[in-house]
């Protein structure tokens, strides 16, 4: 049985309601986060409740939760789903209010939280890579903040899978931002490159790890603007998320990215990345 969490309680899903005024369900006004659980450990917790914090506070919603009671809800919550491996999804809305654009005076956010398995990578994406094509960004100028509101990014993600690619890697002034669910990195001339963050693609937690994993282990990285030119002329295409963790593109828009095979970099990332995982698994 899955077990949820909803403002305060655990109680399993198909018993969970919202009300239908809740302004998450009418506007898609809330946020989000997404956080692995290896070996019944919360992957980089302080960093997911710290974009949290971010994006509250960027859409004015009162932090309903202090940084000690969200890991304790989040443990509890693994613990109700009995599973080393999950996927953490929490959300916070700005609650129940008459329908009206003006946010409501005393909010009372609607505090929500689930558990989804976490599935690997299969071995044949990690050896062949996947397909990606590139698409406009037509998303907002606040593409930092987690918000629920994903109707953009499902139309582009949908877009991809239509073209039988896994991801849209979305281009702004011809600059590549990020993916429709995914941080977008390239090598070129050995150099491991990430667009800086801005307004305009989600600081990633699987992003920042890899850069800080790249500093460990001298390989030379740097936050710079991608443009189209050079995202079809790169050595190798990553994309990073908490749930894919890295995949390695090997076709865009069609055409192979070099040799059309995942390339020595991202084949040392992942050991890097299955090693920073497994030690979490031993503390
Ligand atoms: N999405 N950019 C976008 C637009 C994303 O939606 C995500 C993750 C990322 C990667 O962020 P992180 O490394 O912190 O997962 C970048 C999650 C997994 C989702 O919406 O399900």
């Amino acid at each position: 049985m899955n077990i949820v969490y909803l403002n305060n309680k655990f109680l399993p899903a198909d018993q969970a309601c919202v009300p239908v005024l809740d302004r998450g369900f009418i506007f898609g006004d809330g946020v989000y986060e997404v956080i692995p659980v290896y070996g019944g450990k919360l992957f980089r917790l302080d960093e997911h409740l710290q974009r949290l914090q971010n994006s509250l506070t960027a859409v004015r919603i009162p932090n309903p939760l202090s940084n000690a009671e969200w890991g304790i809800m989040l443990n509890e919550l693994i613990t109700q789903n009995n599973g080393d491996e999950q996927s953490l999804y929490l959300q916070v809305t700005r609650g129940s209010a008459q329908r009206d654009h003006a946010m409501p005076d005393n909010p009372v956010p609607t505090v929500f939280a689930m558990s989804n398995p976490l599935s690997p990578v299969s071995l044949e994406i990690r050896e062949h890579g996947v397909a990606a094509i590139t698409l406009d960004d037509i998303r907002w100028q606040r593409c930092h903040i987690k918000a629920i509101s994903l109707l953009p990014n499902i139309l582009l993600r949908q877009e991809a899978l239509d073209q039988d690619a896994a991801e849209a890697i979305l281009l702004r002034d011809d600059f590549a931002t990020e993916g429709a669910a995914s941080n977008l990195f390239i090598v070129s001339n050995d150099v491991l490159i990430t667009p800086p963050t801005g307004p305009f693609l989600l600081p990633g937690i699987t992003r920042d790890l890899i850069l800080e994993l790249a500093e460990a282990n001298n390989i030379a990285h740097c936050e710079k603007n991608i443009s189209r030119n050079e995202l079809r002329g790169a050595d190798e295409i990553w994309l990073t998320s908490s749930t894919k963790e890295i995949l390695p593109v090997t076709r865009l828009d069609n055409a192979p990215i070099a040799d059309g095979q995942p390339g020595p970099l991202f084949q040392r990332m992942l050991a890097l990345y299955q090693n920073y995982k497994q030690k979490l698994r031993n503390q």
